[in-house]
């Protein structure tokens, strides 16, 4: 005879194996162990109080790797089978309850794990964690939280990017105008599995600002040569005249194929394609990421009507590339670029 299960005790089955044992959270309260030695838990009991203690809900008697002592709780060897959330009971009424972690044998895997970027020296900054399997991950900026302190405030993340990719929104309150003098702290904690990582890293500012891509407000023809005027993008620090970007220009020459650059703001008319990246021209940063599909649509209904093409029938659609595509239009309206 076949056996058949129904789909929930199948589901039911996969919630007892994975649920019971993994923190989507950070617990209220949880102590961190290392693997091997000894932990003592203490209940907030008093003094002639008898209590009972319980491992994940389940009484403890008189198991192998604890030893009770008053209102303690010594746990002993400490390995994943005795992780877990330490209850301690008086009669019916939970006094207090711990979780027990265990401290990550390699801690600065996760070092490489998380990625921050400014847009501008203004007073936030994001943060990207790209890690699988780890099922609870914080943030915190600053002394008290790489010091694990009780007054650090943990951020959690925002938003998830992907699978296993975790956006944090930061906020530091260093002086935008001011010569910057402190570093950073960032501190990220992460669990998988009950184990605890813990790393804590320090930048300035400056080292992770990477402005968005400038705004292209008008093309003119002069001459033989293009003149292309370009915006700081909109999330950049103003004023601008204090938070001074250069401008680069990146074109591919259409008889040759040839790529060129030009940090005026000149650039040569019998070019196939174009585009602009930006950088803090002070502390020379990252160069902005090339521009997205909706600027680049932006910057194709420029160029078509810089080069009076008539392209209102065009299907002015974003170009695939993060490329300006003027092949496009060379072989709609060929007599218009020469
Ligand atoms: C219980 O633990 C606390 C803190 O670890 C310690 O001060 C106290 O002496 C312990 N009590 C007993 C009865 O061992
Ligand atoms: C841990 O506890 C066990 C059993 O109570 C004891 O034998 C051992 O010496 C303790 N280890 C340490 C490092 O305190
Ligand atoms: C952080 O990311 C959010 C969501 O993607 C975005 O709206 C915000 O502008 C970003 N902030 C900074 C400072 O990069
Ligand atoms: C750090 O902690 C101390 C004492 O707990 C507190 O006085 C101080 O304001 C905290 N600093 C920050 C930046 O939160
Ligand atoms: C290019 O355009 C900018 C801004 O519109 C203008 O200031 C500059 O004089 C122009 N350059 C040339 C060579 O026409
Ligand atoms: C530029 O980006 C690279 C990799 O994305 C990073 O390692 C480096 O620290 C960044 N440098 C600056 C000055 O932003």
């Amino acid at each position: 005879m076949q056996m058949t299960f129904p789909l929930w005790t199948f589901g039911l089955l996969m919630i007892s194996l994975t649920g019971a044992h993994e923190l989507n959270h950070f617990p209220e309260n949880f102590a961190v162990a290392k693997r091997y030695e000894n932990y003592t838990l203490t209940c907030n009991s008093k003094p002639d109080d008898i209590v009972t203690w319980k491992l994940n809900g389940d009484p403890l008697e008189d198991e192998e790797n604890v030893e009770l002592n008053g209102q303690n709780l010594t746990v002993s060897d400490i390995d994943t089978p005795n992780l877990g959330d330490y209850s301690c009971w008086r009669g019916e009424e939970m006094l207090s309850s711990t979780y027990l972690l265990l401290k990550a044998d390699e801690e600065d895997t996760i070092d490489s794990l998380i990625n921050c970027r400014a847009k501008s020296y203004d007073c936030n900054f994001n943060c990207t964690w790209t890690g699988n399997g780890y099922t609870a991950v914080r943030l915190g900026l600053g002394h008290n939280c790489s010091k694990s302190s009780e007054s650090c405030q943990w951020i959690s993340s925002s938003r998830r990017l992907a699978e296993g990719e975790l956006q944090f929104e930061m906020s530091h309150d260093l002086s935008p105008y001011a010569e910057e003098s402190t570093m950073l702290e960032l501190t990220a904690e992460a669990i998988r599995d009950l184990s605890v990582f813990r790393t804590s890293k320090r930048f300035y500012l400056r080292d992770i600002v990477q402005p968005d891509s400038p705004q292209i407000v008008k093309c003119e023809l002069v001459n033989e040569d293009v003149n292309v005027t370009i915006a700081p993008p909109s999330t950049w620090s103003a004023p601008y005249s204090f938070f001074s970007l250069e401008h680069q220009i990146e074109y591919v020459l259409r008889d040759d194929g040839q790529t060129g650059h030009s940090s005026s703001t000149l650039i040569p008319k019998k070019i196939s394609k174009l585009r602009v990246r930006s950088r803090d021209s002070l502390v020379l940063s990252n160069w902005s990421h090339p521009p997205l599909s909706a600027f680049a649509r932006y910057l194709f209904l420029q160029i078509c009507n810089v080069l009076s093409c008539p392209c209102g029938f065009l299907p002015c659609v974003p170009p695939v590339s993060t490329w300006f595509v003027l092949s496009l239009l060379q072989r709609i309206c060929p007599t218009h670029l020469l």
